[in-house]
């Protein structure tokens, strides 16, 4: 979704803002703009579409010169993907410029008002409101007006100001809406998100709710709301520039599919010490007196949660829930202080997963996120915070996001097990052996499928794909789908394979692919019965299954293997088959794999 970028210093603002715009595109967006101060004069350039258009506008920054400026790239919200409602946005008397990411609920109240004052509005954005209402507010003092115009607004921003009369400061501004600031020698930077800044810097500061802050060349200085200043601790990121690279690689997610050996390596193994499972902060007695876990998330993140329940109720004997974020936000949860709230996100500033999080936490409930980018909101908010390494990801699609959660889901169901007493020594001492196998079966599942690219050309023209499964074969199938269709455009279901019979198997024919997951020994032979019934009706079968496995051999058109292991853990391996398929579909049909239409990276507006 929408990305901002801060730039002051003494090099040439544009070339800059535009590169940390380019590293902000994955992230969704459908224009773009800058503005850079010139001798006292914003010089703002803006343009519907590829960021590239936006280089070729100003000659790679050269027509818009300055050493300080803004830059946003916008996913529409208030109004269409035009150039007129690209940010920034101007003040009417010229003296400021603006850049927002969030959204400003009370927009039509104040739009009103500032026109009733004379204001008039360019743009169909909720984003024009904040400009309109600097120049409103300022009597010789940005700091006062920034101020001022905050207070005013209701909903989520992170804002970029610059004011032609303080021509050596940018401001920065954050309400629910991420905000880092990069500080250099002699620049400063601020970005939405760090792979911005990290070509420049690994010092930053993040930015906490209803702060604001003044970048100078010399430094940063932040507020809080009332202009006080606050002190902030220096953090560093550790994140390297390559792992924000193609690498060699067609597309950031053929890369981050072929990482998550490593990633989920670099997960687990701090946390597993001799026989031991360490889980950071967390302490036997921050769990012991839990009765009740519900786990909420979006997505991708919610299908790794639908996967994990099976592995912490197994092992736990708990009830676990798992609450699409969204629905959770407005259905009057019920917590208390023995529920524990597992919150799953890759991004951790997914608006409706915040949102959902902060109406738990309120009722009580403790909560553990589980997240990978290091102080992000997700993050900041939980009791306890269990990074998942995954490093940065680029692509659109999750992969190593959503396999290094279901690790640390798995790593917390033995913990919490132990805990609770519900796992002999001797399970769990197996158990953590199979944990400690994960990495490799990850690469064994990439290993073991050298024939899925054929099986992409094979099935890449269907127009609908189901998946079915069974318990966990069923959590993987939902995430199956969801890559398939977000990539791929093609229509993709995840279904409960018993459930077919009860309607949809009406759906099925000679053009309606299945694939079906049979990697949980339980079930696996309930869902080759319904493969069975599918062929029956004509569809052609893709099975997934264990190795070796030669039940499904006569029923199935096609197999997709995953190595043998733990059931309980299988998800992790057996989705990596499916990510190539989907990978490998889109990239048949042409599809633009990293950056699918209509998406964001970051889902940051409800
Ligand atoms: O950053 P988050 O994990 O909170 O994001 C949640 C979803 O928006 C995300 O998983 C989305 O579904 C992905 N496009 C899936 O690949």
């Amino acid at each position: 979704m929408c990305g901002i970028v801060g730039y002051v210093g003494a090099q040439a603002a544009a070339p800059l803002l535009l590169e940390g715009l380019l590293k902000l595109e994955y992230r969704g967006y459908d224009s773009a703009g800058i503005a850079v101060m010139n001798d006292g004069q914003l010089l703002v350039s803006k343009v519907k579409g590829r960021i590239a258009n936006l280089c070729e506008k100003t000659e790679g920054g050269r027509q818009v010169p300055g050493t300080i400026g803004i830059g946003h790239t916008r996913w529409a919200t208030h109004g269409a993907p035009t150039d007129v409602n690209a940010h920034p946005h101007l003040s009417n008397d010229g003296r400021f410029a603006v850049v927002h990411n969030g959204i400003i609920e009370n927009y039509l109240a104040l739009r009103e008002e500032l026109t009733a004052k004379g204001f008039h509005f360019e743009s169909d954005t909720d984003t024009e409101v904040i400009v309109h209402l600097l120049e409103r507010y300022y009597a010789g003092d940005v700091k006062a007006a920034v101020i001022k115009t905050v207070s005013r607004l209701q909903g989520s921003y992170a804002l970029g100001v610059v004011c032609a009369d303080a021509p050596n400061t940018v401001f920065a501004a954050r309400e629910a809406s991420p905000l880092i600031i990069g500080l250099g020698s002699g620049e400063q930077y601020f970005a939405s998100d760090v792979t911005a800044l990290v070509p420049y810097t690994r010092s930053v500061l993040y930015l906490d709710d209803g702060e604001f802050a003044a970048l100078t060349a010399n430094g940063v200085t932040v507020f809080n709301g009332a202009g006080q200043t606050v002190d902030k601790p220096l953090q560093h990121i550790a994140w390297d520039i390559q792992a924000a690279e193609k690498d060699g690689f067609d597309h950031f997610m053929l890369k981050e599919i072929f990482e998550q050996p490593a990633a989920v390596r670099a997960t687990i193994a701090p946390r597993m010490r001799g026989r031991a499972i360490c889980l950071d902060d967390v302490r036997a007695d921050d769990l012991k007196n839990i009765r009740r876990i519900v786990i909420t998330a979006c997505g991708s993140a919610y299908y790794a949660g639908c996967a994990g329940k099976y592995a912490i109720e197994a092992l736990c004997r708990l009830p676990v829930q798992v609450e699409l974020a969204s629905e959770l936000r407005y259905s009057d949860p019920l917590m208390d202080e023995q529920t524990l709230l597992i919150v799953l996100s890759q991004s951790g500033e997914t608006a409706d997963t915040i949102a959902a999080m902060k109406e738990c936490k309120a009722r009580g409930a403790k909560t553990l996120s589980i997240v990978n980018v290091v102080g992000s909101t997700v993050a900041t908010l939980a009791d306890h915070v269990l990074y998942t390494h995954a490093g940065p990801e680029i692509a659109v699609a999750t992969t190593k996001g959503y396999t290094t959660q279901l690790a640390v889901l798995y790593l917390f169901a033995l913990y919490m097990a132990q805990v609770q007493g519900t796992v002999s020594g001797e399970e769990f001492n197996r158990l953590f052996g199979e944990l400690e196998q994960l990495p490799h079966r990850v690469q064994n599942a990439l290993d073991m499928n050298p024939g899925t690219e054929r099986l992409a050309r094979k099935y890449g023209g269907a127009s609908s794909v189901f998946f079915i499964g069974r318990n966990t074969d069923y959590a993987v199938a939902l995430e199956g789908a969801l890559k398939l269709k977000e990539i791929s455009y093609i229509h993709a279901e995840g279904y409960a394979a018993g459930e077919l019979k009860h309607g949809t198997i009406a759906l099925i024919d000679e053009h309606q692919p299945v694939i079906a997951l049979c990697c949980n020994g339980a079930v696996a032979d309930k869902t080759v019965s319904n493969a069975v019934e599918v062929k029956a009706r004509g569809a052609e079968v893709l099975a997934v299954t264990f190795k070796g496995d030669t039940t499904l051999a006569a029923v199935a058109d096609d197999m997709l293997f995953v190595p043998h292991m733990e059931p309980l853990f299988a998800p992790i391996a057996e989705i990596v088959p499916l990510q190539l398929f989907a990978y490998y579909v889109a990239r048949e049909n042409g599809c633009d794999i990293d950056k699918p239409k209509n998406l964001a990276k970051s889902v940051t507006v409800e």
